[in-house]
C-alpha cells in the first residue's frame, strides 16, 4: 500500500471529471450541513431547506459514482439530532421515507448497494424497515456503496466498540495484548471499509461533530462555504480537485514520499 501521496500536477487530470481514476479518493465522507440557515434565508420552515437537501444527495450520489468514488459516507441524522423539535425530527424521517421509496429504482439502476451505521433501533419502525429493505434490496449491487449515518455518533460507536473487546478478553477469546488498530476497525460499524480519505463540511462551519472520529484519523479535511441545498456535483469534483492538489504525508516525511511514489508507480499501485 502507498503510504505517501503527492499532489498531481493539474495538466496530468484527466477524463470527464478531470481526475485520473487512481487519484480518486476511496473513501468520502460528508457532513450535510446548512439546510436550516438556507430555509431561513428563504423565510422557510427548516423542513424546507431539508428537502432541497435531498436534492443534493441525489446529485451528489451520482457525481461521487460517476468520479469513481468507491464509499460515500453521508451524515444523514446524529444521535444528537433526536434532540431538535420533535416536527424537525418526523419531518425528516418522513423526509428519508420518501428518498428510500423513490431513490431505490435510481440507486440500482446506477448499481449503488446501500448500508448504514447508527443506531437503528431509534427510528421508527416504518423508517427501520425500509432502511434495511432498502439494503437488502440493493445487496447485489457491485458498484460504489452509499452508507448512510443515521441515529449516528461516533462517540458511541467507539464506546461499542470497546463493550465489544472487554467482552471477549473477559471471556478468554483474546488476550488484552492482541487489541490493536486492526482489531477495533473490524470492531466499529464501519467494518469491512476503509478509513475516510476525504471529509467535506459544507456550510463554513469547521467542526467535525462527532462525524466518523477513529476513520477521520487522516482524512483530508475540506470546508466549504456553501450550505448543502445549494451543493451539487460542480462543487462535489471541485473538492476532488483540491483533494487531488494535496500531499498525503501519513506522519511520514515529504522526502521519503518520493521513493514511496517512484516504488508505488512501478507496482502501479493507487496513487493520488
Ligand atoms: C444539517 O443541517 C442537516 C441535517 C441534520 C439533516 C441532513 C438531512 C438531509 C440532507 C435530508 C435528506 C437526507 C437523505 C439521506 C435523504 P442543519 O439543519 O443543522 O442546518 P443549519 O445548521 O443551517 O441549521
Amino acid at each position: 500500500m502507498n503510504l505517501i501521496s503527492k499532489p498531481k500536477n493539474p495538466e496530468e487530470l484527466s477524463g470527464s471529471t478531470g481526475i485520473p481514476s487512481d487519484a480518486v479518493p476511496v473513501h468520502v465522507g460528508i457532513i450535510m450541513d446548512g439546510n436550516g440557515r438556507w430555509a431561513k434565508k428563504r423565510l422557510m420552515p427548516r423542513i424546507f431547506g431539508h428537502k432541497r437537501g435531498a436534492d443534493s444527495v441525489r446529485e451528489v450520489v451520482t457525481a461521487a459514482a460517476q468520479a469513481g468514488v468507491k464509499v460515500l459516507t453521508l451524515f444523514a441524522f446524529s444521535e444528537e439530532n433526536w434532540g431538535r423539535p420533535e416536527s424537525e425530527v418526523s419531518g425528516l424521517m418522513g423526509l428519508f421515507d420518501t428518498y428510500l421509496l423513490r431513490e431505490q429504482a435510481a440507486l440500482k439502476k446506477q448499481n449503488i448497494r446501500l448500508r448504514t451505521m447508527g443506531d437503528l433501533n431509534r427510528l421508527p419502525a416504518q423508517t427501520g424497515k425500509l432502511l434495511t429493505d432498502a439494503c437488502v434490496n440493493l445487496s447485489s449491487c457491485t458498484g460504489m456503496i452509499l452508507n448512510l449515518a443515521v441515529s449516528y455518533g461516533a462517540r458511541s460507536e467507539i464506546v461499542g466498540a470497546a463493550r465489544q473487546i472487554a467482552q471477549m478478553i473477559r471471556e478468554g477469546v483474546i488476550d488484552p495484548g492482541h487489541v490493536n488498530d486492526d482489531l477495533f476497525s473490524r470492531c466499529l460499524q464501519s467494518d469491512g471499509l476503509p478509513d475516510l480519505d476525504l471529509l467535506i463540511r459544507t456550510s463554513g462551519e469547521l467542526r467535525l461533530s462527532n462525524f466518523m472520529l477513529w476513520q477521520a484519523s487522516y482524512a483530508e479535511l475540506y470546508f466549504t462555504d456553501v450550505l448543502w441545498p445549494d451543493f451539487g456535483g460542480k462543487h462535489f469534483r471541485q473538492a476532488l480537485t483540491e483533494y487531488c492538489a494535496r500531499e498525503r504525508r501519513f506522519g511520514l516525511v515529504a522526502d521519503l514520499s518520493m521513493g514511496q511514489q517512484a516504488s508505488t508507480d512501478r507496482a502501479g499501485e493507487t496513487s493520488c
